[in-house]
């Protein structure tokens, strides 16, 4: 089942309510694209090319609700909509990356009249997610080719189906790995404060049958210094032009203790992530998320009532210590500044996006 994805049997949006799982899989259904958004913020969807994807489906939605019945009309109502679908999260680049993708179509002179408009918004909508699950395929055997048999990978967040449309990034490389038969283990980052290690990484490794130990996030630096990880594999939600790569908090701990124990680095990144109009990593917005996500684990307080707390959502880890960037187009390695441009650039004109 894909994590978002139209119904064309009810014109509806659907999408795995993320904060329901290990526990129940439920999937929750939008008509309206502000409550689409509200879920966006509120994580029922998450990781950044899911996010893309349901901001396109979004739009889609939009046109559909829009009873405007000329094109400037509809055109003012779409960009209305990807105010708010962009408003929804900062960091994930994917977001604002499909509402544009999605503004383009609206803007082809060649359509003609409003409904030709609404399909053709769905179509690239529907055209954006299949490109997603045959670029995470593409990018998870790129990557796996860096797996050795018996490897130990340590793996942050979530970064597998569940956070893209199907397949994932960083484990899609390790769902690659284990397709090929490779005898591999993974260390899986619980990931504080949402847990979306413990909670939506071991369900999908679970699921494939891929061996795993959970591990508390301060536990990292042991099991590095200690010889016992072979390869650290990170999504990401916006990598800078220069290579430096905004991703959950507490990738830049990793990516520093990594370096520091010879332990290869690898962010899995879309080329939809990569944001060429930054040139680098300090220029990334950093979610700020409530307090009460730090104070409070599944409904328990942590800490005395009155407690304050910091809850930056994601961090930038500068691309001095990335050993390479796994891409749909390959791996890019250093010199980051030459080589993702020209990376990025030559993979959007293959898939018609330049
Ligand atoms: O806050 P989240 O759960 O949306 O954060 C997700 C991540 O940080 C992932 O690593 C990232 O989106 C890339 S995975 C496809």
């Amino acid at each position: 089942m894909r994590t978002v994805y139209w119904d064309y049997d009810t014109d509806t949006v659907k999408m795995i309510d993320q904060r329901q799982i290990p526990w129940e899989l439920v999937v929750a259904t939008f008509d309206d694209y502000h409550k689409l958004a509200r879920a966006i913020t509120e994580m029922y969807v998450r990781g950044a090319p899911a996010i893309g994807a349901a901001a396109a489906f979004g739009m889609a939605l939009a046109a559909r609700q829009s009873d405007a019945s000329d094109r400037m009309a509809l055109l003012r109502d779409l960009e209305e909509a990807g105010r708010v679908l962009n408003e929804a999260r900062p960091t994930a680049v994917n977001l604002s990356w499909a509402v544009a993708r999605l503004l383009r179509v609206a803007t082809n002179e060649e359509l003609e009249g409003v409904d030709e408009v609404r399909d053709a918004l769905l179509t690239e909508a529907q055209r954006l997610a299949d490109q997603d699950v045959e670029i995470n395929r593409r990018m998870g055997y790129n990557g796996a080719a860096l797996v050795s048999d018996g490897d130990t990978l340590l793996h942050h967040c979530n970064t597998g189906a569940l956070a893209t449309v199907d397949w994932g990034t960083a484990l899609g490389v390790i769902f690659a790995a284990h397709e090929q038969g490779k005898n591999i283990h993974v260390l899986v980052d619980e990931t504080r404060p949402r847990l979306q290690g413990s909670l939506l990484t071991c369900w999908e490794l679970e699921q494939r049958g891929i061996s795993y130990d959970l591990i508390a996030d301060n536990a990292a630096g042991h099991f590095m210094r200690t010889g016992q990880v072979n390869m650290v594999v990170v999504g990401s939600d916006r990598t800078a032009a220069n290579g430096d790569v905004a991703n959950k908090i507490g990738t830049y701990k990793l990516a520093v203790v990594a370096k520091e124990n010879g332990v290869p680095f690898y962010p899995v990144v879309p080329t939809s992530t990569i944001d060429l109009n930054l040139e680098h990593g300090d220029l990334i917005p950093i979610e700020e998320r409530d307090p009460d996500e730090v104070l409070i684990v599944r409904g328990q307080p942590i800490a005395p009532v009155g407690a304050t707390a910091r809850n930056p959502a994601f961090d930038v880890t500068p691309h001095r210590y990335v050993t390479g960037i796994i891409t749909e187009a390959g791996v890019i390695y250093p010199p980051f500044v030459k080589n993702v441009r020209e990376t990025v650039e030559r993979a959007r004109k293959e898939q018609g996006l330049a």
